[in-house]
């Protein structure tokens, strides 16, 4: 965080702790993230927000993605910020406002070329007159998203940044404070996208958001996730022994096969059967045949003699000289780092180490 904020400075940042933080745990981040004094927080989902609220902690909650109506007195009962962006939403949200007697703060989401949800720059006005016209509601922030901030081509951001300004020059007069457009990569790339605030997600867990960004600065980052388990059966086999469903893999020659708790079901992808390896005393084993949903195959033979039952397997993280990146595993099946460490399943215990 203390990188994120140096090229901040002192514009506000408002972690994004979507989707269990990305993987890593949402009560364990959010709860530390506050600690560190960060007040405001994204998620994607009002759900999301009333499970970290129900669980005590005591943040502002911005929800980021496009909802239905039925989900306005969430909303309001909690007191979160959510981003609007359909002339549904915010009239649901004044009569939401209006039952519970309070006043709803949103985020007006403007598609500026991402693509997916918001209206467009030439809806602003129109928008923001209708939403002055309904009691309950006021427009507290306009915000957008980058589709393309993380690649070396920065030509599209640019352009979307200066649309953004326009935005910002007509959308004077309605009361709004705080324009926020940067996520991760625009945050390191991308300086005049800072405007007031600025929502990193992937970055705040020690993750670059791509291979191609440009300031060198990202190389600072440094994952705070290690994911490990135990090794909980040892056999050894002869030659020729298939293993696992399909029998895909055959050993050749005698060998010692770990198994370790882990599968598909616990995020580790099927796609990566026979593709990746874990670190167990600080040596890369290669995994064997297909992932199970809850178990795989680990050959240790080159162990053999001084491995037990018990001992730890990382998945992700340091062991030794040695060190397997979400990067490192995403690469073998064409996916990104993002995908690997939120796919990391909930029956996975987050354990909080390391954090002062
Ligand atoms: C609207 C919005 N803002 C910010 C972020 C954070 O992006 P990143 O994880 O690339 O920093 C996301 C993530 O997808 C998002 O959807």
């Amino acid at each position: 965080m203390k990188l994120l904020q140096q090229l901040a400075g002192n514009r506000p940042l408002w972690p994004a702790i979507k989707a269990n933080a990305y993987g890593h745990g949402a009560e364990v981040i959010g709860s530390h993230l506050i600690s560190l004094g960060y007040k405001t927080l994204c998620v994607a989902h009002s759900f999301e927000a009333a499970e970290l609220a129900d669980a005590g902690l005591k943040a502002t909650f911005i929800v980021l993605s496009a909802m239905l109506p039925e989900h306005s007195e969430c909303i309001a009962e909690y007191g979160f910020e959510p981003a609007v962006c359909t002339v549904e939403m915010i009239e649901s949200l004044s009569r939401a406002a209006s039952k519970f007697r309070k006043q709803i703060a949103v985020h007006l989401k403007v598609d500026t070329g991402m693509g997916r949800v918001g209206i467009r720059p030439d809806e602003v006005t129109e928008f923001l007159r209708r939403c002055r016209d309904l009691p309950g509601i006021f427009v507290k922030g306009i915000m957008s998203h980058f589709p393309r901030a993380d690649e070396a081509d920065k030509s599209f951001s640019l352009r979307q940044i200066e649309i953004f300004r326009q935005i910002r020059k007509i959308s004077q007069g309605y009361g709004i404070s705080i324009y926020h457009l940067a996520n991760s990569a625009g945050i390191f790339d991308l300086p005049d996208a800072a405007f007031d605030a600025a929502r990193p997600g992937i970055s705040i867990y020690g993750l670059k958001p791509s291979l191609s960004m440009q300031n060198p600065l990202v190389n600072e980052l440094k994952p705070v996730l290690t994911w490990k388990t135990r090794i909980t059966f040892l056999k050894e086999v002869p030659a020729g022994t298939g293993l696992s469903y399909g029998h895909t893999f055959h050993t050749d020659k005698p060998s010692l096969i770990a198994s370790i708790p882990l599968g598909y079901g616990d995020g580790i992808s099927r796609l990566l059967s026979g593709k990746m390896e874990v670190l167990i005393h600080g040596l890369r084993c290669p995994q064997v045949g297909r992932i199970c949903m809850d178990q795989s195959l680990i050959d240790v033979t080159a162990l053999r003699g001084n491995v037990g039952l018990g001992d730890e397997a990382v998945i992700i993280g340091r062991q030794g000289d040695e060190e397997i990146t979400a990067d490192e595993i995403a690469e073998k099946i064409g996916t990104i780092n993002y995908e690997i460490v939120t796919g990391i399943s909930r029956r996975i215990p987050r354990i909080a180490t390391g954090f002062p």
